[in-house]
């Protein structure tokens, strides 16, 4: 038995990168047999991103947990929670912390970028940067060892994460026994790190993401801004490099690809490409978005889901636990 689990933080609205690095694959993952998974909305990691905006982190949990089911997550076949419904989660964050070297964590990218950019501007390193940032992958290390998972599916911008958890599991092991499995990363090749509007990763952070449930008029201006190099219609286009062609590869099949790389070749126009984009996400989005709609007027229903799967989560983190306690010698080890 696999157990797969994923997280996505509740900083913003989802957009497609989150939809192809994560939502999708965890979707598909949870239809195969011998697999049991673990899905959650990474609240406690939205308070770094969103320090001070908690109007943001609500919604924004509310839309995520809309479009894990609109996407078709079935909440009885799998455990979909909300972290901070998980008290065992930071707890055992602190236990993972203690054995945490600092070195380690000074590696992190997410740490480092903010240092780095700081150093760059002649600033004090740690300007603006919280012990929050700086502790983000024991936080995640306690999210993935909690539930023992072997498979962890990602974006390509979170593999470090991963292995620092494996890191981290493996000196509580060394110290303690074997409580954890070392989890794995599980990217998708070809949509590990799908760009946004203007060619870089698309993310929150850029402002230059695409919604998944943008309503269909916004979607189709969204992609018509997409940033294309100035070649007229009629002259052969590069797929390498193309933000365009990443996306609808993300999308499309193997054959609708080589359909349109050899329109490429053949100088189809630009507008022309991006008309053939919108239609294929079209296909894709519209029933998901029409469930979608739906769910997000309903709230009252989406606490009930998540608090039952935050059940289902601590009849395992609980007992599980009180077995670390012990193992740490905070309890008898009778
Ligand atoms: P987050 O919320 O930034 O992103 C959620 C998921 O979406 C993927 N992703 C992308 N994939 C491809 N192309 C992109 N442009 C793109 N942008 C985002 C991310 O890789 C991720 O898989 N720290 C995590 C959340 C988290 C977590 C965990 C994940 C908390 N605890 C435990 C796994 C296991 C994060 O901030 O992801």
């Amino acid at each position: 038995l696999q157990r797969v689990l994923t997280g996505i933080t509740t900083s913003g609205t989802p957009h497609l990168g989150n939809y192809v690095g994560a939502v999708r694959p965890t979707v598909r993952a949870s239809r195969l047999p011998d697999t049991q998974n673990f899905y959650f909305l990474a609240d406690y990691h939205a308070l770094i991103k969103t320090g001070g905006d908690p109007e943001r982190v609500q919604r924004s949990t509310l839309e995520i947990a809309a479009t894990w089911l609109a996407c078709g997550l079935d909440p009885e076949k799998v455990t979909f929670y909300r972290q901070s419904d998980i008290p065992e989660i930071p707890e055992l964050t602190w236990l993972l912390t203690c054995v945490t070297g600092k070195g380690l964590l000074n590696r992190a990218h997410a740490y480092k970028a903010s240092v780095d950019k700081n150093h760059a501007a002649g600033e004090d390193p740690d300007a603006g940067v919280t012990a929050g940032l700086f502790m983000y992958p024991v936080l995640m290390a306690a999210d993935i060892l909690m539930f023992n998972a072997h498979q962890v599916p990602v974006g390509r911008d979170q593999i470090q994460h991963i292995e620092m958890a494996r890191d981290i599991a493996s000196s509580f092991n060394h110290l303690y026994g074997e409580h954890f499995t070392l989890p794995e990363a599980v990217t998708e090749d070809h949509v590990a790190l799908l760009p946004g509007l203007d060619g870089r990763k698309m993310s929150k952070s850029y402002d230059n993401t695409i919604p998944l449930f943008a309503p269909k008029e916004q979607l189709r201006k969204l992609i018509m801004g997409i940033l294309t190099d100035s070649r007229a219609p009629g002259e052969p286009k590069d797929t390498a490099g193309s933000a365009l062609f990443q996306l609808y590869q993300a999308f499309a099949s193997a054959e609708e690809t080589a359909a349109l790389a050899q329109a490429y070749a053949d100088g189809i126009a630009w507008g022309e490409a991006k008309q053939v984009l919108f239609d294929r996400l079209e296909r894709e989005i519209a029933p998901m978005r029409e469930v979608y709609d739906a769910l997000i007027q309903n709230p009252a229903q989406i606490e009930k889901t998540l608090k039952a799967g935050a059940e289902k989560a601590r009849a395992i983190a609980t007992p599980f636990t009180a077995r670390l306690r012990h193992a740490v010698g905070l309890r008898s080890l009778a």
